[in-house]
Formats: structure tokens, sequence, C-alpha cells
């Protein structure tokens, strides 16, 4: 069940920073979660009975030493009493607002060069997740290194704390770049026909921090390895969707969360997407081809970054939606006077003709804004079954 499952996954978190030992029981560990089947064993996501799976995506919490560290850009009457202490008490307004079903932080957790020890900034950052009991994700930003823990030693910690389904990278994918590549699988409706299968795939990836080419200048980007992966695992995906029992005839739908945007969200004007665009977009200075890489797969219908503060928007380039978060954290550069945000993916199924669950019908998204109602704005639709039927 669910619950044995997250516990084992836990304790072989906990255990991993130990001794030797710990290479045999985490070797247990991982035999018996095989073992025990299913393809959820160790990434039990689900839809609920009532066939909804709801993400909450926080981007740029830039936490650092928690109450002695100052916010940024907020009114001056309200520095004295502001802190990354707010940040914290924003996370905790959504979750018991929306209750997601998981919570995605999306990079610049910390903000390393404020932060005097990483691992205590990691911890601070993520509590209000991990005492939530929902299962979280993260992956890195350009920031979360600056600290005293390299970029591999930050995953890595992640990777061990409590209720994360966060992994260092991909076991299939040995020299793989960067640190924090992983897939999560969203199952069916426990019960429903499609309890065994991945319905909602979810692609997490490092997005790099700076270009380590002298000759290009500026952030990094989604490398061929990292391509690669994400082409094999879609592919695998597509199969096991495909095949007996219960085969489906088109391709679950996926999302894509990582903390640089694309170059293409420069593709829209104010015309053509919700939300605003206030910040220039900071992608890479090359184009590394992963959003034709994902047009190609076929599957991913939403891309969610963050790294642009200023920037809340979603725009639809062909048949993928490109998404901001907008800057959540306080210790992070804002807009005085324009409210902290987040983001909320909410996947709904369909119904079959028997009455039971199916596979997803819709995606919707909107955002929460940090006010004294935690403002909903811009809801929209991202994507919906019909629409998109005839691409498979
Ligand atoms: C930060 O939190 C304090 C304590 O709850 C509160 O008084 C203050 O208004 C918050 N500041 C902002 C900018 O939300
Ligand atoms: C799902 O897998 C379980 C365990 O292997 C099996 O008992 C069940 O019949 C399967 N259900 C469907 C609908 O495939
Ligand atoms: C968005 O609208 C602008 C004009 O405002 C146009 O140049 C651009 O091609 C459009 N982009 C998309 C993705 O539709």
């Amino acid at each position: 069940m669910k619950l044995g499952r997250g516990l084992s996954k836990i304790k072989c978190g906990l255990l991993l920073s130990d001794s030797r030992l710990m290479r045999l029981v985490f070797g247990l560990c991982f035999v018996s979660l095989c073992v025990s089947g299913t393809w959820a064993a160790p990434k039990q996501l689900r839809f609920n009975q009532q066939g909804q799976f709801k993400i909450l995506q926080v981007a740029d919490m830039h936490y650092a030493d928690g109450k002695t560290t100052p916010c940024e850009d907020v009114l001056p009457s309200q520095m004295a009493s502001c802190s990354d202490l707010n940040t914290t008490a924003f996370v905790l307004r959504l979750i018991k607002a929306e209750k997601p079903h998981l919570i995605v932080f999306t990079g610049d957790n910390i903000f390393g060069s404020d932060a005097t020890d990483a691992g205590k900034s990691l911890d601070a950052a993520f509590a209000a997740a991990v005492n939530s009991g929902i299962r979280w994700a993260a992956v890195l930003g350009n920031h979360d290194m600056e600290s005293t823990l390299s970029r591999e030693g930050v995953m890595k910690h992640i990777a061990g704390m409590k209720n994360t389904l966060a992994q260092l990278n991909p076991s299939d994918a040995p020299g793989i770049d960067g640190f924090g590549n992983y897939n999560l699988e969203v199952g069916g409706v426990q019960g429903s026909i499609l309890q065994n299968k991945s319905v909602l795939n979810l692609y997490m990836l490092d997005s790099g921090d700076y270009s380590t080419d002298p000759s290009i200048k500026g952030y990094g980007w989604i490398k061929k390895s990292q391509q690669k992966w994400f082409r094999r695992t879609s592919r695998a995906l597509k199969g096991e969707y495909h095949r007996e029992p219960a085969p489906q005839k088109h391709a679950a739908p996926g999302l894509a969360y990582f903390h640089i945007p694309l170059p293409e969200y420069s593709s829209f004007g104010a015309s053509n997407f919700t939300g605003v665009k206030r910040d220039p977009i900071s992608s890479a200075s090359i184009n590394s081809g992963f959003f034709d890489t994902m047009v190609r797969a076929g599957d991913v219908k939403g891309v969610f970054t963050g790294h642009d503060h200023l920037n809340d928007f979603c725009g639809k380039l062909g048949n993928v939606n490109l998404c901001y978060a907008g800057g959540f954290g306080y210790h992070a550069y804002g807009l005085t006077g324009w409210s902290r945000r987040a983001r909320v993916v909410q996947a709904t199924l369909g119904k079959m003709r028997n009455g039971g669950w199916g596979g997803v019908e819709s995606i919707r998204t909107w955002k929460r804004l940090d006010d004294s109602r935690l403002s909903t704005i811009d809801v929209q639709s991202l994507w919906t079954k019909r629409r998109a039927a005839s691409k498979f």
C-alpha cells in the first residue's frame, strides 16, 4: 500500500547519510521495492478517488538563514517584520488552502551566497513541505550551490529528506549531465482499469546554472545527455501506456519542471499569453533544442519554470504551454507592491462509458497571490484531450 511504501522509502533516505552498512541496507530496501511489483513501487503517486491530481509549484524561494535574513522589495514599513519566515508562512498558507497532492520546487530553493550552512538552509526551506506529509519534489536553480555544498551535494541532501520523491539522477543514465534529473509517474485511480499505468508523467530536469563553455556567455541549458534520457523515458512510458492490459491509444500527457526558461519563452506578445511579463526572458544564450525534442516526443503539454521572478505568464507555442510560476520567496528580488505568488496545476481524469475513471481529460492552471485573501488569478485551461486527440 501507499503508506507502507512511502515509509520504506523514507527509511532508505534517512539511512543514506550513514556508514558502509548503508549500502547494504539501501540495497535491501531497493530490492524490496522492486519485488513489491507494480509500476509505481518507488514513485507512488496516484489520482484520487475524485479523479484529480493537483500540483503546487513553488519557484525561487531564495531561502537563506531564516529569521535573520531580510526581505527584498517589500514596502519600507514592512521591512522590520519581514524575513525568510514570511516565505515559510506563504508555503503553509498555500498548503492549507490548496491541499495539493504534490509540491514541486523549481530551483533557487536557497540563495546560496547568503546561506551560512547549505544543509540547514535546505532543511528550513523545505520544512513546511516535509511537515505537511505531502509528497514533494525539487530541482536545482543557479543559486542553490553557492553556499557550503556543491550542486551534487545539494541534490544529494534534498534526495535524502523526508517525504521527498526527488532523486539525484536516474539509475539508467550513467554520466547524465547535471543533478536532479528524474521522472515521476502518477497512476490512475486505485481500483480503476488504469490503476497500474502512469496516466500523467512528470519530467524533472536540471537546467544547469551557468555556461561552462568559455565561448558561450550566460546561463546553463538542458544538455544532449539529458535530452537523450528524456526521449528514452518518454518512449518507454508511451510503450507501457499502449501495452496490455488496458492498452491506450494516445500518450499520457506529460509536464516538465525545471528552473531556467527555454529561449522559446520569448515567442509571445501581450496578445497571446496569460499573466505578466515584466522581466526579460533569461534563458541560455544558445538554443539546446530541448523544446523541439519535446515537440517531437509529443507527450509534454506544459513546461513550468521559474528564474525570472517578475514573469508569471503562460503562453502556448504549438501544442506546448510555456509557463512561469512567478517569484515566491521574500529574500528574492520582486516588485514592491506586487504580491509574491505560486502556480497550481490540476489534472482531471475522464469517465469511461462504464462509469469508471479513465485517463487524463483536462489540465488547468491558476496562480495564488500572497495577499490577504490568497487571491486566485489567471485560471486557464492548458490542455483538453478532445482537442489534442487527433495528434496521436
Ligand atoms: C511577514 O510576517 C510578519 C509576521 O507574521 C507579518 O507581520 C508581516 O506583515 C509579513 N510581511 C509581509 C511583507 O508579508
Ligand atoms: C494491477 O496490478 C495488481 C498487482 O499486480 C493486480 O492484482 C491487478 O489485477 C492489476 N489491475 C489492473 C486493472 O490491471
Ligand atoms: C504572439 O503574438 C505576436 C504579436 O503580438 C506574434 O508576433 C507571435 O508570433 C505570436 N506568438 C505565438 C506563439 O502565437
